[in-house]
């Protein structure tokens, strides 16, 4: 029973029955309550672990036309450096000469040392059903190493300022068939669309528990979802174009809220509704 997999799978069958619980609950009192308890239950066996521990073993694993695992990737804080690593992007990579977020990096590594062709690299950046995503164990792992740590996102860079000022002025960009911008959903408090309550990211508090508790394992779709993909479906709630993964576009958009949220404590893989 070393296998963090099979503690993972254990707790999964426990849990499912306070599920149910959990459910027939939902329908007495009020569904936020309930899903805050349903979430705190669930805390110490998070679903997610499957995808931290798929990740983990991924990264050792020699792939691609060169046969070399990821262990040499740099992720800002030198060749094989994961701790803490997350906390500190997006940053500029001299290597690259391009502000790179998490996922942007380790496309770069699969292309670098594993040999990986670009478009090889970005396939399937999303699982689905019965479809995984390497992308998602990559960064469940990656981010995982992060946890407790403080969010430092420097941008003193003149590439990473710029890319801060991007990812600000997209936040407050107004477009699409209903005049949408981010700030739209997301520039006042105790908004709500049915009985979604949708923070107030223009606030350091906002920022900080959004964006640190990114990526999550959702329990209505059961599966993780990375930041990334969080992006994307606000995107697609903004009726934009869908938001090209690896872009400087996201990249800006993390950038902002990255670095808004520094100083809070990195929580995730976490768990949400
Ligand atoms: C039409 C409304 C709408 C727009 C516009 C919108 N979002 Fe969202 N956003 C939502 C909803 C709904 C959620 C999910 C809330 C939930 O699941 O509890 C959400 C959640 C989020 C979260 C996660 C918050 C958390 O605490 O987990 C982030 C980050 C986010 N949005 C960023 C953005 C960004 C960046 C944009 C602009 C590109 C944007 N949103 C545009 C409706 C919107």
């Amino acid at each position: 029973m070393s296998n963090p997999r099979w503690r993972a799978f254990a707790r999964i069958a426990v849990l499912s029955s306070s599920l149910a619980v959990a459910i027939v609950a939902l329908a007495q009192t009020s569904a936020v309550d309930e899903i805050a308890k349903y979430r705190a239950a669930l805390q110490d066996g998070n679903p997610a672990e499957l995808w931290e521990a798929r990740g983990a073993e991924l990264w050792k694993q020699p792939r691609g036309p060169n046969k070399v695992s990821l262990e040499k990737c740099d992720l800002g804080l030198g060749p094989g450096v994961v701790k803490g690593a997350y906390t500190q992007l997006p940053r500029y990579f001299a290597d690259a000469d391009r502000v790179m977020d998490l996922e942007t990096r380790l496309v770069w590594c699969m292309v670098k040392l594993q040999g990986f062709s670009e478009a090889d690299a970005v396939k399937n950046h999303f699982g689905g059903p019965g479809r995984k995503s390497d992308n998602e164990a990559f960064v469940a792992f990656v981010t995982s190493e992060s946890r407790g740590i403080p969010m430092n996102v420097a941008a003193t860079h003149p590439k990473e300022q710029e890319m801060y000022r991007l990812g600000e002025k997209m936040f407050f960009f107004r477009g699409g068939p209903y005049d949408f911008a981010c700030a739209s959903c997301h520039g006042v408090d105790n908004q709500r669309i049915r009985l979604q309550d949708l923070p107030n990211l223009t606030t350091k508090e906002g920022a900080q528990k959004a964006y640190s508790t990114w990526p999550a394992y959702r329990v209505s779709q059961g599966e993780l979802r990375t930041f990334q993909w969080r992006l994307n479906d606000c995107f697609r709630q903004q009726r934009f174009p869908e938001l090209k993964f690896t872009s400087d576009a996201s990249i800006a958009l993390t950038m902002f809220l990255a670095k808004n949220s520094n100083g809070a404590a990195y929580d995730a893989p976490a768990i949400k509704r």
